[in-house]
């Protein structure tokens, strides 16, 4: 069930240059979040600037604790707000909002391919595989060593993981998506889990369909409502007939069957 709800800041901090995780106290969204669900998020009492609530993906549940965290980059006016808040300060949010990634069974190999931001949906999902007993292998793309979040948190998760950036400046020189290749290559895996860019995700998909492996991927699409309502997420499926269909990224998502996207924008 999605939750309106008033979370309350417990940390704020920066991860790296430009890039935030938010730990907030929400016993009732910590305790129905599934990996690959998001949250709508308003940094309230400050302004009513930004109109609209902000979706991120959620990259840890303590159910424990009753937190969850969100990892953030500072794009514009709302993730700006975002990054100005303080302990204590209270934050409004809607979730946990989607689908979530499906769980593969025991035994099982997994790889996790994240670019950017992306990999704060496959943060708690590496909790969770360890949990279950499969093993994965995280590969991470960035643009620079200095753009790299999360890593360590997949480290301490028992995830195998390789780095690629555009510089070179930690790990491989190049494309997340050739480490794929690579692994692919050489080992066995069952299940793929994919988010970041748009354009590597296609990258991902394609490789991963020449390789014979399922994947799903995490899309994102600027929101509005965030709760099926306002149309303003739509993304187009492949169906079994050929034709394709429009669903909404935060109601029918955001993870979808990779074979099944149309990666048009
Ligand atoms: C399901 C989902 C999960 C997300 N998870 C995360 C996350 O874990 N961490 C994170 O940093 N970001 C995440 N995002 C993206 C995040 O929602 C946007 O960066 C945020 O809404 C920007 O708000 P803003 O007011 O700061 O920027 P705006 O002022 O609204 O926009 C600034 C710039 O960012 C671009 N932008 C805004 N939203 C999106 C979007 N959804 N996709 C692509 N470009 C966008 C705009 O086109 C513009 O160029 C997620 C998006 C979705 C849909
Ligand atoms: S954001 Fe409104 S329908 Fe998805």
């Amino acid at each position: 069930m999605v939750l309106s709800a008033k979370g309350q800041v417990l940390k704020n901090e920066p991860a790296q240059p430009g890039i935030y995780e938010m730990t907030i106290a929400a016993p009732e969204i910590a305790e129905q979040a599934m990996p690959g669900q998001f949250v709508m998020v308003r940094p309230i009492y400050r302004s009513f600037e930004p109109f609209l609530n902000r979706p991120f993906g959620i990259s840890d549940i303590d159910t424990v604790k009753g937190t969850i965290n969100i990892l953030y980059i500072v794009v514009g006016k709302g993730t700006d707000l975002m990054s100005e808040m303080q302990q204590g300060d209270d934050v409004f949010l809607i979730g946990p909002v989607g689908n979530g990634f499906t769980m593969v069974s025991k035994g099982k190999r997994a790889a996790l391919v994240a670019g950017g931001m992306g990999i704060a949906p496959l943060l708690p999902l590496a909790k969770t595989l360890q949990e279950k007993g499969i093993t994965a292998y995280g590969l991470m793309g960035a643009s620079k060593g200095a753009a790299l979040v999360g890593t360590d948190n997949w480290q301490e998760n028992g995830v195998q993981v390789q780095i690629a950036t555009d510089d070179g400046s930690a790990g491989q020189k190049g494309f997340v998506t050739a480490l794929l290749e690579d692994l692919l290559s050489k080992e066995k895996i069952d299940f793929i889990y994919c988010c970041g860019p748009t354009p590597m995700m296609a990258r991902t998909v394609e490789i991963a369909e020449k390789y014979g492996v399922p994947i799903e991927v995490s899309l994102e699409k600027r929101m509005g409502c965030g709760i099926g309502v306002c149309m303003g997420c739509i993304c187009k499926l492949k169906q079994a007939d050929g034709s394709v269909k429009q669903y909404r990224v935060c109601y029918d998502g955001p993870v979808f069957r990779g074979e099944e996207v149309v990666f048009d924008d």
